[in-house]
Formats: structure tokens, C-alpha cells, sequence
């Protein structure tokens, strides 16, 4: 595994014509990160993984100085892992001028772009300076951050970037707690109790199924969220996806999303639930 620092050195590393699956990941890495590496090897020459805590991605009050770092470990994870190379850049590689970033337009005043305003600004920036630099056949996210997912998508449609975006599955703890770098802060209690939170999206989803109106579910998984001990609900919603638009009837996949604050940790989850 080549580890690269620098913009000239990945370019020159990367000029031969094999077809690239890209990684992008802040890090701190854990098996859903390791599932999109495994994805990128079955389908690309070569795998290319960055590590990168995006600034741009944190509000002034958010976890930016305390995000987990643990860039050794993170090494011998890819490298184990298969990946061919690791680009690992500073911020002010990243960012030379910081004179233009990228807007959201449309999908950001919901879910996490509401409680985490210029976060999807933050995200599409980065992502896109990464896709320029890489210049991926194919790129790999987890649908945990199923918002990023739709934004990242709609980013590459309306941009035209030469990439195909990879949707992969959310990689859970055998309790069900999906695998997330916060997932550290929680204490053994809160990891335990945060397990409910994907048991209330199943039976969202199983809801839905059943025919239960979207407002009940709504209420439902608000009633069951609530009931997790030393918690609060950031958000609870259900969405087209992924347009991240209301529901309406023609709508065929629904996003049921979650945001909920423990005492260190803000987890996120989600299901997508097709109509029949
Ligand atoms: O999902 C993440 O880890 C980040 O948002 C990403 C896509 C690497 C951009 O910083």
C-alpha cells in the first residue's frame, strides 16, 4: 500500500488507466468503511482510500477538534484491508486558496441539513475536490449517511462528473447498533439502549408495510425513540428518497431517518422502505 500526502504524487501514482474504486472516509476506521473497500476490490484494478477530517463538514459547535484520529491504526486497517492507496492530505493541501466552495440547493433543510446548517455545503466541497484529484471510475458510500448519498448523487448529475456513485448497505453490531466512528463515546449503557434505535425502524418500516399512515409512524417511532433512557430526538423523518422531498403518493422509496442525542454522541440511523 502506497500511502500519499500530495496532489502531484497521487496523480503520478494513479496515471496509468487501471480503473480506480474510491473510499472516501474521515477515518477512525471501522467494518462499514472495510465493507465499501471490499465492495471497491471486486470491481475495480485498484483501490484508493482517503483519510481526511473535512473541516468544512463541522459547525462552530460540532466535534471537529474531538473527532477520533487514529491515523496507525487506520494504516494497518487498509492495508489489511486490501487498499492500494492512501491518500491522507492536510487541511491546507485540501484547501490552498479556499476561495470557492460548492452550495446545496435543494435536499439540505431536512433531516441533518436542518440541525447542521452549511454541513452538505462542507461535505459536496470536499467530495468534490477528492473526486478531482482521484478521478474515480467508481466511488463507494454507506447508506447510513443516506442524505450524503443523495446529495453526493445529485452533486455528480448536475456537475457531470465522470463517476459512478455506489450505494452500499449500512453494516450493523450484531445488537443491531449501526457501526459508526461516534460509536466510541457512548458509554456501555447508552450502546446497549442505543440498539433500540434500530429495532423502532423496523417496525417503522414493518408499519408502513402494513399500511399505516405516514403521520402515525412518524408519531410511533417518536413514542419509541423517546422511551431510550439519557436520550433526546434530534429528528425524526420520513422522505421521498432520494429526492429528500416531501411524501407524496407517487413516492416509491421512503427514507425513515433518525437523529438522536446521547450524552457525547450523536447517532444517526436509517431504513429505506420500497412500496410493494
Ligand atoms: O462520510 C464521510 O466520512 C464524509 O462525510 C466524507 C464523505 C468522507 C467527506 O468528508
Amino acid at each position: 500500500m502506497r500511502i500519499v500526502t500530495d496532489p502531484m504524487s497521487l496523480r503520478e501514482t494513479l496515471s496509468d488507466g487501471l480503473t480506480v474504486g474510491f473510499v472516501p472516509t474521515m477515518g477512525y476506521l471501522h467494518e462499514g468503511h472495510l465493507s465499501l473497500v471490499e465492495a471497491a476490490k471486486r470491481e475495480n484494478d485498484r483501490v484508493v482510500m482517503s483519510i481526511f477530517v473535512n473541516p468544512t463538514q463541522f459547525g462552530p459547535n460540532e466535534d471537529l477538534d474531538r473527532y477520533p484520529r487514529d491515523f496507525e491504526r487506520d494504516e494497518q486497517l487498509a492495508r489489511e484491508a486490501g487498499v492500494d492507496v492512501l491518500f491522507y492530505p492536510d487541511t491546507a493541501t485540501m484547501y490552498p486558496l479556499d476561495m470557492a466552495r460548492v452550495t446545496v440547493r435543494t435536499g439540505a433543510d431536512v433531516l441533518c441539513g436542518a440541525s447542521r446548517p452549511g454541513h452538505f455545503d462542507g461535505v459536496l466541497t470536499v467530495v468534490s475536490k477528492l473526486f478531482n484529484l482521484v478521478r474515480p471510475t467508481r466511488a463507494y458510500f454507506g447508506l447510513k449517511d443516506a442524505q450524503q448519498v443523495a446529495l453526493i448523487e445529485g452533486y455528480v448529475r448536475d456537475y457531470f462528473v465522470p463517476v459512478e456513485i455506489i450505494r452500499c448497505p449500512i453494516i450493523r453490531e450484531d445488537s443491531g447498533l449501526a457501526k459508526s466512528s461516534r460509536n466510541v463515546y457512548l458509554s456501555e449503557t447508552e450502546r446497549i439502549d442505543a440498539s433500540d434505535i434500530n429495532r423502532a425502524l423496523i417496525e417503522a418500516r414493518d408499519a408502513l408495510t402494513e399500511g399505516v399512515a405516514i403521520t402515525s409512524v412518524q408519531e410511533r417511532l417518536v413514542e419509541r425513540l423517546s422511551a431510550i433512557p439519557n436520550s433526546t430526538i434530534d429528528y425524526v423523518e420520513l422522505v421521498d428518497y432520494p429526492t429528500l422531498s416531501h411524501v407524496t403518493d407517487s413516492s416509491t422509496e421512503l427514507l425513515i431517518a433518525v437523529a438522536v442525542q446521547f450524552e457525547r454522541a450523536r447517532l444517526i440511523d436509517n431504513t429505506i422502505w420500497k412500496r410493494g
